[in-house]
């Protein structure tokens, strides 16, 4: 007997005794301690519950499940962080600042062997707090691993190739790359721990010292963490901070102290804090924004190409992705074909808990985003478009079925908003004039993908796009990976660059070491190198 969409929607949440034991959280996790300064401390003031995305039935209807608290910490509690990294960073005087780069290789690797013992109970944190396939989270955690230790390879190179002296025009310099100070650090819920450490880490490893801020979706993920960051680094390079962002961050920002701001969220929070340093010439700005990715569908491409990658682009962690396809231009040609195709991929996708397997649609952690995306739809149907996947947009509680929405026009919230969840506008045009347009009028720049099997077609995207967005995918979805490469973005999508690479140069200054050659200058130089009197002078190298 097959189940109606209705039915298996109304299942889609099971009861608490339901739920296999694998996945199961052993018990709620309250959280009443927070790294600062090297100790775990106390924390007995108020709380915030976690909920899960993930909802239990129960008599009395549909509950999301409660797994935790965390400290609702105060400004006195920041600034208390803020002192341990100042006194820590000791203006670039300090234990860490002046470490040898293999002895700072060494605490981090000793925090990635702490960190993978950790791996069962973060990966099911990262499921329950924000709904992440349980696949998935497994691959954020190996994803996360695997980049600290690119980042210390790629710190070896960039070492290596500074242990020798450069010498032009008679003066012998040794060039390196040097810390920038206490770097104040926020991750995006989406990616809690993957972006969060694509910054986190570098910013460390570099030298500098760190306040932490967990993303308020998937905090608790974080708290298993935190022994390893206490037993693994000098105290005070690490400091969390907890609490509502609009009470804790615009003092810490205010004091002027904070050298480094680095942020994954929206470009409007960003520019608020970074108004509010008193020295915005001292503070480096690190960030990933905003984006709205946009997909753009020739008459002369692979039509069955196009839709898988626009249903990965778009849908993968529902939508919930900064480089996720969140908008699609068909031309109209072939607009009809690539519709149906779409809609009928989607309506394949498989719905339910982050647990089950083969699962790709999931319930989402903001509690207010099905409201929203209602909105959305509500706005693009009174403005003419369809939804022309069955059961496109059904929600129930956390969840939202994807809709695919037809024809999109420039009155539209879609055309613009970044949706950040299950919808796909597809918007027909004419000419390929009108979507290089649209690039050109965002204020985002993140990305596009282009879809031809058209050399000449292809060729006259890529020249103008390329200085629209900072990466344009051909025939597949935007995406941030593989690590190695640059990943940015133009306007109000990104500032600085991150990648294994890029990540090290954006959390350090280039700082030099230059004398004459002259008899004394080479036998002082000699001496200090052969002393090993200098950790910055000096040519050892790291094998
Ligand atoms: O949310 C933005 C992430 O950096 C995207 O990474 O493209 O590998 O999913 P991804």
């Amino acid at each position: 007997m097959t189940t109606s969409f209705e039915d298996q929607l109304a299942q889609i949440f099971v009861e608490e005794n339901e739920i296999p034991e694998i996945y199961r959280l052993s018990q709620e996790i309250h959280q009443r301690e927070y790294l600062c300064n090297g100790e775990m401390k106390q924390w007995n003031g108020k709380v915030h519950e976690v909920y899960s995305p993930v909802c239990i039935r129960t008599d009395q209807g549909l509950q999301r499940k409660l797994i935790g608290t965390y400290p609702v910490c105060s400004e006195i509690e920041a600034f208390e962080a803020l002192d341990a990294a100042v006194t820590a960073y000791d203006s670039g005087r300090g234990k860490w600042p002046t470490m040898s780069v293999a002895d700072r290789i060494a605490c981090v690797e000793k925090f990635a062997g702490k960190m993978r013992e950790q791996k069962e109970i973060v990966v099911k944190l990262i499921m329950w707090e924000i709904g992440k396939s349980y696949l998935d989270s497994v691959k954020e955690f190996d994803r996360t691993l695997e980049y600290i230790f690119a980042t210390i390879d790629a710190l070896k190179d960039v070492d290596r190739d500074s242990s020798r002296f450069t010498i032009e025009q008679g003066i012998a310099a040794q060039i390196r790359r040097s810390p920038l100070g206490v770097v104040l650090c926020m991750g995006p819920f989406n990616y809690p721990l993957n972006e969060t450490f694509t910054t986190l880490i570098p910013a460390i490893i570099m030298g500098n010292t760190l306040l932490f801020k967990p993303p308020k979706h998937g905090t608790l993920l974080h708290y298993p963490l935190l022994e390893a960051f206490k037993d693994s680094f000098p105290k005070g390079v690490v400091n969390t901070i907890y609490g509502r962002g609009n009470v804790i961050i615009p003092g810490l920002m205010k004091s002027g102290k904070i050298n480094v701001l680095t942020l994954i969220g929206s470009s409007k929070v960003a520019n608020e804090l970074k108004k509010l340093h008193p020295k915005v010439n001292r503070l480096r700005a690190i960030l990933g924004l905003d984006a709205k990715n946009a997909a753009i569908i020739t008459a002369k491409a692979d039509i069955q190409l196009a839709v898988q990658e626009t249903v990965l682009g778009s849908l993968s962690f529902n939508g919930q992705r900064c480089t996720a396809l969140k908008i699609v231009f068909v031309q109209k040609e072939i607009a009809d074909e690539f519709v149906r195709e779409l809609c009928s991929e989607v309506n394949k996708l498989k719905f339910g808990m982050p647990w089950e397997k083969g699962v790709s649609l999931t319930p989402l952690p903001e509690p207010n985003k099905p409201a929203y995306l209602k909105e959305c739809i509500e706005d693009a149907i009174a403005n003419g478009a369809h939804v022309m996947n069955e059961h496109g947009g059904a929600v129930l509680e956390s969840f939202v079925y994807p809709a695919v929405l037809f024809p999109v026009n420039n009155t539209m919230k879609l055309y613009r908003e970044e949706q950040f969840g299950p919808l796909i506008p597809v918007v027909p045009f004419n000419e390929l004039e009108e979507t290089i347009e649209y690039l050109i009028e965002s204020p985002h720049g993140q990305q596009v993908s282009i879809f031809s099997n058209d050399q000449y077609e292809l060729a006259s995207l890529i020249d103008p796009l390329v200085n629209q967005v900072s990466r344009v995918n051909v025939n597949c979805q935007c995406q941030r990976g593989p690590d190695v490469f640059p990943f940015t973005g133009r306007k109000d999508s990104a500032e600085g660059t991150l990648s294994v690479v890029d990540a090290l140069r954006s959390f350090s200054i280039r700082s030099l070491v230059a004398a004459k050659l002259t008899e004394s200058n080479k036998q002082l130089i000699n001496d200090i190198v052969n002393g090993q009197e200098s950790n910055f002078l000096s040519t050892k190298f790291i094998f």
